[in-house]
């Protein structure tokens, strides 16, 4: 049985990454950092009492600013494989925390390497290490002349995070040339899911597509709607990082789906899948979303709650026994001129629900990424199985599921 030692085992990407190799038959150990409180929601479901007989996977109090602690868990564990994924991952935090990002995102890589290389695990331990589309900085200039980064563009980071990651780039291949190290790079695009932590774009625009649509949010604010993103799905993203230590030589792969989508084009595909249009006005911070029309069939099938036409009016009546059944709101339903409300925030058509806030704006903004995945595709057999489409979707599902 293959032992793999995962970082960042409780975030969007350790927990698929464990739930696919134990699938796979691997004995998984993970690294979590102790926390006031849980912190490990995303893997409670993987979680076996160590007294029962035969226990495959097993956590540990770890940090990534810690070589002594690290050192030791590489010891007791003697891993065939790891998968370095633990970071502090927001691209606009790290320009709060850059010396924090700089110390666990880059120096974190290097003590990984360096516990391995100490306890002349070198020849058995091989190494995956989780680099980002964010070291290409969106610089135009840089694409190939097809229109995408890939393993051969130059980089051009644009944060505090995005030169770090650009340390833990650099360190795992020249461990890799120097030490002859199986240590590889996924160069991964943007990858999302419904287990996507709740401040970052995709996951902020589902969950308050959703939390609008059953009337417990007003409005969603947002910063730059021109930013454009290939997104794909992490389930999809985890593969390849199995796929990459599973290749006779150590080597780099881009990660991404080849197709890139702007901020604002998200938000209409989630509003889009509770049946709602958004009707966009204005530029710059006065740009606004506004509830154009809404799909009542859609609206319906997507959210359990019925709604129906009254006189003309927009999205009136609700069915209760529906309501009861999703259990929204215990509160007994409003009637005011208009409609019937969901906690008095039911949207209706003319309705605002995106605003911009520049708040969110960044320092220094990465404007477009797009990846060629061509290298992954042929070499590593990688395909994904998820379309933007189908993310969205997955995304929607968990976030109505969730609030209902
Ligand atoms: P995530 O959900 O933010 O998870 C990050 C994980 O790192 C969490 O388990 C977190 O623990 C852990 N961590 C944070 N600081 C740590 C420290 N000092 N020591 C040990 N562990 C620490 O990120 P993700 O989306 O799964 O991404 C996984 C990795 O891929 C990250 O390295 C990220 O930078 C990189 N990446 C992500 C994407 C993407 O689009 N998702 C794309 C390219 C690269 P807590 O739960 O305790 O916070
Ligand atoms: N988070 C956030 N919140 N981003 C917003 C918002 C907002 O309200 N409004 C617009 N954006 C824009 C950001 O400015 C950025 O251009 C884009 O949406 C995506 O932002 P995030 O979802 O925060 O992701 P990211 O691209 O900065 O970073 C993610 O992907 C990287 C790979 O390219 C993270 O997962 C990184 O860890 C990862 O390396």
């Amino acid at each position: 049985m293959k032992i793999a030692l995962i970082t960042g085992i409780t975030g969007q990407d350790g927990s698929y990454l464990a739930e696919l190799l134990l699938e796979k038959g691997y004995i998984v150990h993970g690294i979590k950092r102790r926390a006031s409180s849980f912190n490990t929601q995303r893997i409670d479901h993987l979680y076996q009492d160590p007294h029962e007989g035969h226990v495959n996977f097993h956590l540990h109090y770890g940090d990534l600013t810690d070589s002594t602690n690290i050192i030791r868990i590489i010891q007791e564990v003697q891993p065939d494989e790891i998968y370095n994924l633990g970071a502090m991952s927001h691209v606009k935090v790290s320009f709060d925390s850059p010396e924090y990002v700089a110390n666990v995102d880059g120096i974190g890589a290097l003590r990984l390497l360096e516990a391995v290389r100490i306890l002349k695990l070198e020849n058995k331990t091989r190494i995956y290490q989780a680099s980002t589309s964010e070291l290409y900085g969106g610089m135009p200039e840089n694409k190939n002349e097809k229109g995408f980064y890939d393993e051969n563009s130059p980089f051009y980071p644009r944060s505090p995070y995005g030169v770090a990651k650009i340390y833990g780039f650099w360190i795992t291949k020249n461990y890799r040339e120097a030490y002859n190290m199986f240590a590889c790079n996924g160069i991964l695009f943007n990858h999302e899911s419904p287990r996507r932590g709740e401040t970052f774009v995709t996951r902020k625009i589902t969950m308050a597509a959703a939390a609008i649509a059953l009337g417990k949010q007003d409005c969603l604010y947002l910063g730059n709607l021109d930013a454009q993103r290939d997104w794909g799905h992490a389930k999809d993203y985890v593969k390849a990082m199995w796929l990459i230590l599973q290749q006779e030589k150590p080597e780099d792969y881009v990660i991404a789906t080849g197709q890139t989508t702007k901020v604002r084009d998200f938000v209409q595909m989630a509003f889009a899948h509770v049946g709602f249009h958004i009707r966009w006005e204005g530029t710059g911070v006065d740009e606004i979303g506004i509830l154009d029309s809404i799909d009542e069939q859609r609206y319906e099938a997507a959210t359990g709650v019925t709604l129906s036409e009254v006189e003309g009016l927009n999205v009136n009546a609700l069915n209760v026994k529906t309501l009861n059944e999703t259990s929204i709101n215990a509160e007994p339903l409003t009637l005011n001129a208009e409609r019937l409300t969901l906690n008095d925030l039911t949207p209706n058509v003319g309705d605002v629900v995106v605003r911009v806030d520049p708040r969110y704006f960044r320092p220094t903004e990465v404007d477009l990424l797009i990846g060629d995945p061509t290298k992954a595709k042929t070499q590593l057999g990688w395909e994904p199985e998820y379309d933007l489409q189908g993310l969205v979707e997955d995304m929607m599902r968990g976030d109505l599921s969730l609030l209902n």
